[in-house]
């Protein structure tokens, strides 16, 4: 087997994700932020991971693009791992139809259940998501040696309660984009239309020191530092990296909880500003 785990992280969650399962496949660890730029991004991979983070209960746009760009042999086995706070959304469904799409297939679709990065949880036990990724991922592994095909959740009652919410959901966050946006509503824009826009609503505040680790950590160098200032374009992803890993936390904006400050313990910003 000569696996190629492709992921996409924010605050380190599918890092770590991806690490379990390439500690045990074997395999290389490649960031999709470093290989999005290409034109095409050809593999010649016999099995391929798509490793990345629920957005809006739907897949990320990065990820989204790298799909749509992704030449691999037909019959490659290619799996994917989400993850998420609450469940999986739409996000293998709409991986595998763009796989589809292409001439390819998602082989199989992993959920794993992480802690949620984007607000606080008051009810949440890190510890214990923590505690059972390691036999999540001995689980996935063995799905993908034995060539297992399907979706399988960690959560499926929620993922069966949720399904038919998914075009509310959407219609919801793009009303909360616009918003943060401060897009004029109706704006008739998608959900991915929106990101971006709603990137630009960060700001750092007077505290800021202008140390630029924001920039460094923000996967699609999105973030420019004029005057020992951060100052945002328009490609943000939304993954939260910035606010995130902010040492001084002095980032603010509507997209995020600002009392709540998540990486997962096992991954550094040096990690992601790797990329
Ligand atoms: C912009 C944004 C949107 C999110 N939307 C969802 C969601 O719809 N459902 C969910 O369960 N978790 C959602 N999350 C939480 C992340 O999917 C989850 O915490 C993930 O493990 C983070 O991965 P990372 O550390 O690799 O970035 C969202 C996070 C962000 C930043």
């Amino acid at each position: 087997m000569n696996p190629a785990i492709y992921y996409f992280t924010g605050t380190g969650n599918s890092l770590a994700l991806s690490r379990l399962v390439a500690e045990r496949l074997g395999g290389e660890l490649i960031p999709i932020a470093s290989v999005i730029d290409r034109q095409r991004i050809e593999s010649d991979a016999d099995v391929i991971g798509i490793t990345f983070p629920v957005y809006y209960a739907d897949l990320p746009n990065i990820v989204r693009r790298f799909a749509e760009k992704l030449h691999s042999a037909k019959g490659t086995y290619i799996f994917a791992i989400c993850n998420y706070g609450g469940g999986a959304g739409d996000s293998l469904k709409a991986l595998a139809r763009i796989l589809e799409s292409r001439g390819t297939a998602l082989s199989a679709g992993f959920g794993v259940h992480m802690p949620q990065n984007a607000f606080r949880k008051p009810w949440e036990m890190k510890w214990l998501a923590y505690k059972r990724a390691p036999k999540r991922a001995d689980f996935i592994v063995r799905s993908v040696e034995e060539g297992k095909t399907g979706l399988f959740y960690s959560n499926v009652v929620i993922q069966a309660i949720m399904t038919p919410f998914q075009g509310w959901i959407r219609r919801m966050t793009a009303l909360a984009l616009g918003k943060a946006s401060s897009t004029p509503s109706p704006s008739g824009l998608t959900v991915e239309q929106l990101i971006p826009l709603a990137g630009k609503s960060f700001s750092a505040d007077a505290k800021c020191t202008g140390c630029g680790m924001c920039a460094r950590v923000c996967p699609v160098h999105n973030i420019e530092i004029v005057a020992k200032k951060p100052v945002w374009q328009n490609r943000c992803e939304n993954c939260l990296a910035c606010f995130n890993w902010c040492p001084t936390s002095v980032i603010h904006g509507p997209l995020a909880n600002s009392n709540y400050r998540y990486h997962h313990p096992d991954v550094t910003a040096l990690d992601i500003a790797a990329h």
